[in-house]
């Protein structure tokens, strides 16, 4: 189908081994007490896993946007909270960092994300602003030297355990969405907190929670780009995350496939293995297919940034498709399982849960669709 260069295969090998030796073993435990996987995202660090495509100047592996989503996809295929703890700190906070910080900006902050076990977060969405992103209530007040933010942010990944978050903010309510700043906020600064851990359905182990922020003092020279590009920094940024976040859902979707594959070849009722029975074997064939048609948009969306395309709707395809296909398909893995599908001990339950998320974060399927369709339609 495409035709890997030597090292992405030898990366996709080392993924999935690093998956099935350490990932595996506590991903059920760490999904029922929702137990953030702290030790795991510090080895996952010291394979180079969380700063894939960074410049090595800064300490980075340097990789292609397709190697990426291939460790993305082998990650995501056990266990999907280390792979949103990934997905954001690869692409949302480094990538973000190394297209348009300052060298001081990315010696100072991007050198300890990508090599020195530091953690981003990415904080956009607020209570009232979710899709609606452009309408943000956090005010970055500018002073002298510095801005002073105040607001709350929702839903951020990696929030108790960020050591560096990039922050959205409106600074000139009357520009609109061009009124936006986009900061770099270090975890202890005074001000900052965080609040309960989300008690949600999947990616139950990932760290999500509000941020709170009351009058936050943020230097100027924190602040990414030009006066008011934050709204576009954000838009810019989450193109790329959409790659990853689709390769999630390709990985989930896989991993499900995978055991439902082979449970369908042990198990047996009315005498026969059940793939024996034709709806079953049905069942793994349109799973097959949209697996594999979900594996070449995001494959194809990851060729198209790294030669240098356009990749905003094809990124948009990606997630649209492969998050409906995740969802698809761990359902029907479920199925194929029968009872034993229902109970934790078989993954599938919790992958089906997982392949939720990936239908709402960086866009909702809907949001995805507008992104398309202005496209196409313009
Ligand atoms: N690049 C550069 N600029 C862009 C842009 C892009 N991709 N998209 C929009 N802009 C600019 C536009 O050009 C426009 O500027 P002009 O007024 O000069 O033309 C300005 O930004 C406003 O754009 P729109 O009018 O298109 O904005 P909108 O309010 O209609 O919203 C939207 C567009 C696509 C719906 C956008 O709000 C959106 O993407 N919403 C979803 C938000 C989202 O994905 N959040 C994810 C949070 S992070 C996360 O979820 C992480 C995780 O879970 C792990
Ligand atoms: P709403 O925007 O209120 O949407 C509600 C429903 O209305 C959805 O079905 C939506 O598709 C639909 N809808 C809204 N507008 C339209 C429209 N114009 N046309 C058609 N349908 C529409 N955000 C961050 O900034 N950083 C993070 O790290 C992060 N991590 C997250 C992790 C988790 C586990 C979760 C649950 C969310 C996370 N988010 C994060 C937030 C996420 O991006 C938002 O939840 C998402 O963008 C949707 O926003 P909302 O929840 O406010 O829903």
């Amino acid at each position: 189908m495409i035709d890997f260069s030597e090292e992405q295969r030898m990366i996709r090998k080392v993924a999935r081994e690093f998956a099935e030796k350490e990932l595996l073993p506590g991903v059920i435990e760490r999904d029922k007490h929702a137990r953030y996987p702290k030790t795991e995202i510090n080895k996952m660090h010291d394979m180079g896993f969380m700063g894939m495509t960074v410049d090595p100047a800064y300490g980075g592996g340097g990789m292609d946007t397709l190697s990426y989503v291939i460790a993305m996809e082998e990650i995501s295929k056990v266990d999907a909270s280390c792979a949103v703890a990934m997905s954001v700190n690869n692409s949302l906070v480094c990538w973000g960092l190394q297209k348009y910080g300052t060298d001081e900006q990315k010696e100072k902050f991007l050198r300890p994300l990508a090599s020195g076990k530091k953690l981003g977060a990415f904080c956009l969405s607020e209570p009232e602003a979710g899709s609606d992103a452009s309408h943000q209530h956090t005010i970055a007040e500018e002073k002298e030297d510095h801005y002073l933010l105040s607001g709350t942010k929702n839903w951020i990944t990696n929030g108790k355990n960020a050591d560096i978050y990039l922050i959205m903010a409106q600074t000139h309510p009357e520009k609109g969405s061009h009124g936006i700043n986009v900061f770099i906020v270090e975890a202890d600064t005074d001000g900052l907190t965080t609040g309960e851990k989300e008690d949600k359905m999947g990616i139950r182990a990932s760290d999500t929670c509000s941020v709170m922020l009351d009058q936050v003092v943020v230097p100027k020279e924190n602040r990414i780009g030009e006066d008011g590009f934050g709204f576009a920094f954000a838009m810019k940024t989450l193109e790329g995350g959409r790659i990853g976040i689709a390769a999630q859902a390709l990985g989930i979707a896989s991993g499900a496939y995978e055991r439902a594959l082979k449970y369908a070849q042990e198990r047996e009722a009315f005498g026969v293995p059940i793939y024996k029975h034709q709806d079953v074997s049905f069942k793994l064939a349109d799973m097959a297919t949209e697996l594999e048609a979900s594996r070449l948009l995001v494959y194809h969306a990851a060729m198209d940034k790294d030669a240098g395309r356009s990749y905003t709707v094809s990124g948009s395809m990606a997630k649209l498709y492969a998050a409906e296909a995740a969802m698809k398909i761990t359902t029907e893995a479920v199925q194929i399982h029968g009872g034993y599908g229902y109970v934790r001990e078989y993954h599938v339950e919790r992958m089906m849960r997982d392949a939720k998320i990936t239908q709402i974060y960086e866009g909702t399927s809907e949001i995805q669709k507008i992104v398309i369709s202005r496209s196409i339609l313009k």
